[in-house]
């Protein structure tokens, strides 16, 4: 298929363009390289440095047989302090994207959504069919509104669209300034040998899902028509301690841990149902936190400058 990567020179586009083109898809990417980093981008790519709202991109997007859509502002804190750059920029770039979409004839889209959509879900492992839940700050504001507009344009104008809830993703070429992210955070400190920056003393449970199986589920989406709605995690909860004490055994020794107390909005625990998504696009994850966690140390290793 040919596929164009928003988002593409980001930290999970990056690697789901490599899968993309080693699968035999022929991929365009755009970022404005706002947060993103061109030397992550596949030098296969058909890369362009442009903005979502870019008139340009209408032009661009002809003949493609898809879009998947990463582009969008992260930082959760970033966001209460700039609610209106984040509304700006991910909901109205999202709406922007799809009508250009529709313009152009491109009428499939694979969208990055978030676990943080449920809130603090009521039970647990959480399915799809969870309700929504209340947001403690716009980012998460902004996810629930882009998955709307993109269920529109399924209900409007037939658009085939799959909207993939990650969990936490983690893995090598997470480079996000600032990084927020708990498993990148710990492996630099380590690595660094300065103190490990830990909320909750650690007690929070999540799914860490790999990069390289969160990419996965985007190849496979495309292969769907009409409306779906997928968790992408390994349903596995790991307590954020115990993370931490896997990155002391793999490198050989501890480093200080700066008990960073409570922090507001935080959920206890996130741990996804995948049964749906196993069910119908045969997608598991296949990554143990042990392998993924070399793996990401591996990358900080070798890459100093980014420590
Ligand atoms: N990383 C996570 O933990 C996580 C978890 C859940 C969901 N997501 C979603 O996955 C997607 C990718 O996340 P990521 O970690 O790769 O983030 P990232 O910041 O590394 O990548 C996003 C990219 O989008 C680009 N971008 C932002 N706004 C743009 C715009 N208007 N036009 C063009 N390019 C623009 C940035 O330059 C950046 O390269 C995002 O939509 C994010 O909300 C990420």
């Amino acid at each position: 298929m040919k596929v164009l990567v928003t988002g593409g020179a980001g930290f999970i586009g990056s690697h789901v363009n490599i899968l993309l083109l080693n699968q035999g898809h022929s991929v365009t990417a755009i970022d404005n390289l706002s947060k993103g980093h061109k030397e992550i981008v596949d030098p296969r790519v058909n890369f362009h440095q442009i903005s979502l709202e870019d008139q340009k991109l209408e032009d661009i997007l002809q003949g493609h047989d898809a879009v998947i859509h990463m582009a969008s502002f992260i930082e959760v804190g970033e966001s209460v302090k700039k609610p209106v750059e984040f509304a700006q920029n991910n909901i109205v770039g999202t709406v922007k994207l799809l009508k250009t979409m529709k313009n152009a004839g491109v009428k499939k889209m694979i969208f990055s959504s978030s676990a943080c959509v449920y809130g603090k879900p009521a039970s647990l492992p959480i399915t799809e069919d969870c309700p929504l839940g209340e947001q403690e700050n716009p980012y998460g504001i902004t996810k629930i509104a882009m998955e709307q507009f993109c269920k529109l344009y399924h209900n409007l104008f037939d658009f085939d669209v799959t909207i993939l809830r990650y969990f936490n993703p983690y893995g090598p070429g997470e480079l996000h300034e600032p990084e927020t992210h708990a498993i990148p955070n710990f492996v630099k400190s380590t690595l660094a040998k300065t103190s490990l920056p830990l909320f909750w003393k650690g007690e929070q449970v999540r799914d860490f899902i790999y990069i390289d199986d969160l990419a996965k589920a985007h190849v496979l989406a495309l292969n769907s028509a009409g409306l779906h709605i997928y968790n992408v995690g390994t349903e596995i909860g790991a307590k954020v301690i115990d993370v931490v004490k896997k990155i002391f055994r793999i490198v050989g020794y501890e480093v200080p841990i700066d008990d960073k107390g409570e922090r507001k909005g935080d959920v206890p625990s996130l741990v996804a149902s995948a049964a749906k998504i196993k069910k119908e696009l045969g997608w598991s994850a296949k990554v143990s936190l042990e392998e993924g966690l070399r793996k990401t140390i591996d990358f900080y290793r070798s890459r100093p400058s980014s420590i």
